[in-house]
Formats: C-alpha cells, sequence, structure tokens
C-alpha cells in the first residue's frame, strides 16, 4: 500500500500502488472541475515524494510548465511509499 499525506491536517491516507490521488483529495477538501488537467482547478504542493509519484502529464506541463512542486491532483497517480502534499 501507498501512502497519501495531507500536511494541513496530518491526515493519512492508505492507497493502492499505482492509484490515482484524485478521490482521496477530493474527499480530503481539494476542490475539482475538469478532471482532464485542463483548468488548474485541483493544483496541489507536493511537500515530500514527488519521486512516488507518476510522471507529469502534458497537460500538467502545459499549465504548470517547467517541473516544480506542484501537480494537478486530478493528473497524477501514487507509485509507492508515501506523499505529503498541501493545497
Ligand atoms: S480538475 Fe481541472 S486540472 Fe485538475
Amino acid at each position: 500500500m501507498a501512502k497519501l499525506i495531507f500536511e494541513s491536517t496530518g491526515e493519512e491516507r492508505e492507497l493502492e500502488e499505482g492509484a490515482p490521488i484524485a478521490s482521496l483529495c477530493e474527499e480530503a477538501g481539494v476542490p475539482f472541475a475538469c478532471t482532464e488537467g485542463i483548468c488548474g482547478t485541483c493544483v496541489i504542493e507536493v511537500r515530500e515524494g514527488m519521486e512516488n509519484l507518476s510522471d507529469f502529464s502534458q497537460e500538467e506541463l502545459d499549465f504548470l510548465g517547467e517541473p516544480g512542486c506542484e501537480r494537478l491532483a486530478c493528473q497524477c497517480k501514487i507509485r509507492q511509499g508515501s506523499v505529503k502534499i498541501r493545497f
């Protein structure tokens, strides 16, 4: 199992390795709109464990520009280990 940690509350949620993070993020209060990587509503900041997320999608690169600490939650899957995010 992999783990998603929400920095603001300290809440930790387990999910399958390879699973999208969108539904847990939505439950935690991350706003979503298009769910297709276009609108940018679901932007999150990755505080730890960026290497445990899937590679940047083309949509993320188009919206966010150069890869940094921000991701679009609707585009990310968790590979393994733990990832801490802030939104
Ligand atoms: S919900 Fe639109 S970019 Fe993620």
